[in-house]
């Protein structure tokens, strides 16, 4: 039974519902704001108010720096009853133990907890990304090279169908394929019946209705060109050529079958006559090119000469997909032993055997079922398939879960949005379960949420967003705080607008001024935020601005912006940590010291590793100094006018056989003085940290046997990867005395007061469109079928 509403609660009845009701699976869905997370705070709060102790729940979040926030909700909630309620006490002295995590920490916990039942090592732990990928190709290299040497007829057809020049890009392109595999719960079962079950005729048939329907789509997009010319003229010469335009189209338009499509795609488009009237001219003449374009494109799908010769096109790469399959299972049991041998797993590796643990063993299955009370999830809408069958596995209608289907950006990253889609209409339709809507937003401004609409209204669709932005969608005004509390300023969106001109400023830079310079006034001016635990206004600190972008790549500019302005600003940028000027430096030392001991690689890399080396804050060698030193032989110059590092590298270098990695780097370290010259650099724990960070790294290298060359490779592989995923272990708290700085990634359901959106200049990335073999949960491995190879 759902206790009565008090009359002093803040909750809305929808809310009341949502953090009473229970005795079944709920999923409460409402747009951002709407105090879903808000909600599962309280639920939580009041279930332990019952008396259920905090590690019978296990609560799930999108990132941890949402965890940390939920923690400390539920340790001031917990702080403000204790006294009243002293059986609480336990649970706040518990709090930091307790299951609130992001869902690759609970999967790891489990797994390292229950370690014997999996035969893996206790001290099982998540891999470095990079690390991990960097063996997972060379492992690709290593099989591409036994094949070559098994001279498999077969393999030979697929190489020399798909290279031109080398099978870089092929191996690229494996590598792609094992990533997409990893997203499966059961990849070896797939790779297993993978030909039966994409080479058979029902598939052969799907895909040909599917290509029609591709190309009826296409002729109705014309008809719709024809249509708006229909709309627009009224010149009567312009009606008239319409009328031959639409004739020189008709028996386009008229087909149904592939053949019929094919036969009358031929079309000569009437010229537009001379006269009439202008305007209309210019219209119809647009509308003309794009259905000639459409035309275009038309008759390159339709170069097959007919059906059969599609289906037989499909049918012919089934060799090929043999190969790949071949390929990959070799590649992923050689990687699983390296990754066991090693003890380091990837994120979803980990979820897969926590699910393998539960189905192989029923007891532990029973315990979970029974001894946990409930399972809370934020953000469900960006479960994956692999975390939703692990919840499976341990609930027991006991799963309550909040989300926002509009929110749900993660396809890309796995995410299903499918998921909870289906879930809400089969709970709505139930009477076991239970949906929940909640309708109010709470948290923004009314001037906030009119603009949002505005916006979302016109760009989202049931095609494009997943839902259609109609009145069920669009926010609702909720937080009458804010209109009792007046402030003389208008809350309204601004849209912050510069030129471009001649300076020498790049965009970015120019956007980091602007935002500063705002901060800046609205500090100065006394800007007036709302506080939401005061419940009255305030003046504005730097800990209520937030600047969100959508990628990482900017972050720096803004450091730099911002230390100019005297402002500061946290940045949100795990790998920020990483790849700075530090790592470049011990780059290029290790770069030197190998070229030392190995001439092959001295001939193409020494030079280029010194040069960087005098460049850098280490040495800082003026051009003048660096031109006489490449003038002559490199080591002579270098000795010349730098001899103490020229006497370090070689001393190191004498040594390298007899020391493990780290002990190098500990040489490297003391020889080149570096903990002083970089803690000179300012931001001295900063630094101290990063130094210390690699070296536990090259001790981690060192129990993997890495070699000099491996170490150097994965510093290699930081720098230039663009989208790293390192977890080092930092904290990830928001800042609450300075400004933040964030990825909308990490901002979801985070609120400050003043936001800003920036690098709105940057374009959408189609990188998948380029790809030639791709990997689709749906179609499996895309494999073109083409005879001129792949272009490197
Ligand atoms: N009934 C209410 N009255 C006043 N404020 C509320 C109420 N419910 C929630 N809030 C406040 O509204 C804000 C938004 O709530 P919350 O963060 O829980 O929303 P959400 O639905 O989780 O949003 P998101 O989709 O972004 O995760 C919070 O500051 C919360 O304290
Ligand atoms: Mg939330």
């Amino acid at each position: 039974m759902i206790p009565i509403k008090p009359k002093n609660v803040i909750w809305s009845d929808e809310q009341w519902q949502a953090i009473h009701e229970h005795g079944k699976n709920i999923l409460v869905s409402a747009g951002a704001g709407s105090g879903k997370t808000a909600v599962l705070t309280e639920r939580i709060i009041e279930i332990l108010k019952k008396g259920v102790s905090i590690d019978r729940l296990i609560v799930l979040t999108f990132t941890k720096a949402a965890a940390s926030e939920m923690k400390e909700r539920v340790r001031s909630e917990l702080q403000k009853i204790v006294s009243t309620h002293p059986e609480l006490t336990n649970n706040l002295t518990y709090l930091d133990q307790a299951n609130i995590q992001t869902f690759d920490s609970f999967a790891l916990e489990i797994v390292k907890k229950y370690h014997y039942f999996l035969d893996v090592s206790r001290e099982i732990n998540i891999g470095d990304k990079v690390l991990l990928d960097l063996k997972r190709k060379e492992i690709i290299n290593d099989v591409f090279n036994d094949f070559y040497e098994s001279e498999n007829k077969a393999f030979y057809d697929f190489i020399n169908t798909f290279t031109i020049k080398n099978d870089n890009l092929l191996q690229q392109y494996l590598f792609q394929i094992c990533l997409g595999l990893d997203l499966l719960i059961d990849k070896d079962k797939y790779l297993e019946s993978y030909i039966a079950n994409y080479y058979n005729e029902v598939v052969y048939n799907d895909r040909l209705t599917e290509y029609l329907d591709l190309i009826k789509f296409t002729v109705e997009r014309i008809r719709k060109h024809l249509r708006r010319i229909d709309n627009i003229i009224t010149d009567e010469v312009l009606v008239n050529y319409s009328e031959r335009l639409k004739d020189s189209l008709a028996d386009l338009l008229a087909s149904r079958t592939y053949r019929g499509f094919r036969e009358s795609v031929d079309i000569k488009l009437p010229q537009i006559p001379r006269n009439g009237d202008i305007e209309e001219k210019e219209l119809v003449r647009r509308e003309r090119v794009k259905i000639s374009d459409l035309l275009k494109e038309l008759k390159s799908m339709l170069s097959y000469a007919s059906e059969d010769e599609i289906i037989n096109e499909l049918k012919s790469t089934k060799d090929h997909a043999s190969v790949i399959i071949k390929i990959v299972k070799e590649v992923e049991s050689r990687f699983w032993d390296y990754k066991k041998k090693i003890n380091l797993f990837d994120f979803l590796d980990i979820a897969k055997l926590a699910i393998t643990l539960f189905e192989t063993n029923n007891e532990l299955r029973d315990y979970y079922q029974s001894h946990i009370y409930e399972i809370l999830i934020d953000e469900y809408q960006d479960t994956n398939d692999i975390q939703e069958a692990l919840i499976s596995k341990i609930s027991n209608n006991n799963v309550y879960m909040v989300g926002d289907i509009k929110q749900s950006i993660y396809r890309f990253r796995n995410a299903n949005p499918e998921i909870f889609k289906n879930k809400y209409l089969d709970f709505k339709a139930s009477n076991k379960d239970v949906a929940i809507d909640l309708v109010k937003n709470f948290r923004s401004r009314k001037e906030v949420l009119d603009n949002i609409n505005l916006v979302f209204n016109k760009v989202m669709s049931l095609e494009l967003g997943g839902v259609d932005y109609d009145d069920n969608h669009s926010l609702k005004f909720g937080n009458l705080a804010y209109l009792k509390n007046i402030a003389p300023q208008d809350y309204n969106f601004d849209i912050l607008t510069y030129e471009s001109d001649e300076s020498d400023l790049t965009s970015v830079e120019k956007e980091a001024f602007i935002v500063a310079r705002d901060i800046k006034k609205k500090i100065d001016e006394k800007y007036q935020v709302f506080d939401k635990k005061l419940g009255t206004l305030r003046d504005a600190h730097f800990g209520d601005f937030t600047i969100l972008a959508s990628g990482k790549k900017n972050f720096e500019t803004y450091k730099k912006v911002f230390e100019y302005f005297n402002l500061p600003l946290v940045i949100h940028k795990e790998e920020d940590f990483i790849r700075s000027n530090e790592i470049y430096v011990i780059k290029n030392i290790l770069r030197a010291i190998h070229s030392l001991n190995d001439l092959q690689y001295y001939k193409d890399n020494f030079k280029d590793a010194i040069l960087s080396l005098l460049r850098s804050f280490l040495v800082e060698a003026s051009d003048k100094d660096i031109s006489l030193i490449f003038l002559g032989d490199i080591k002579e110059g270098l000795n010349l006018r730098f001899p103490k590092i020229y006497s370090s590298l070689i001393n190191i270098s004498r040594k390298v056989e007899n020391l493990t990695l780290s002990e190098i780097l500990g040489e490297i370290y003391k020889e080149f003085d570096i903990y002083y010259k970089v803690v000179k650099l300012g931001d001295v724990e900063d630094k101290e940290n990063k130094l210390n960070y690699f070296l536990a790294k090259f001790s981690e290298f060192d129990n993997l046997n890495f070699t000099l060359l491996d170490a150097i490779n994965y510093l290699e592989e930081i720098i230039n990867s663009k989208d790293l995923d390192i977890d080092i272990g930092m904290k990830s708290e928001i800042a609450k005395d300075a400004i933040n700085m964030m990825t909308i990634h990490m901002s979801k359901g985070l609120e400050f007061p003043v936001c800003y959106y920036v690098d709105l200049s940057v374009r959408f990335v189609y990188k998948e469109l380029n790809d030639r073999i791709l990997f689709d949960k749906e179609y499996g491995i895309i494999i073109p079928v083409f005879r001129e190879g792949l272009k490197d």
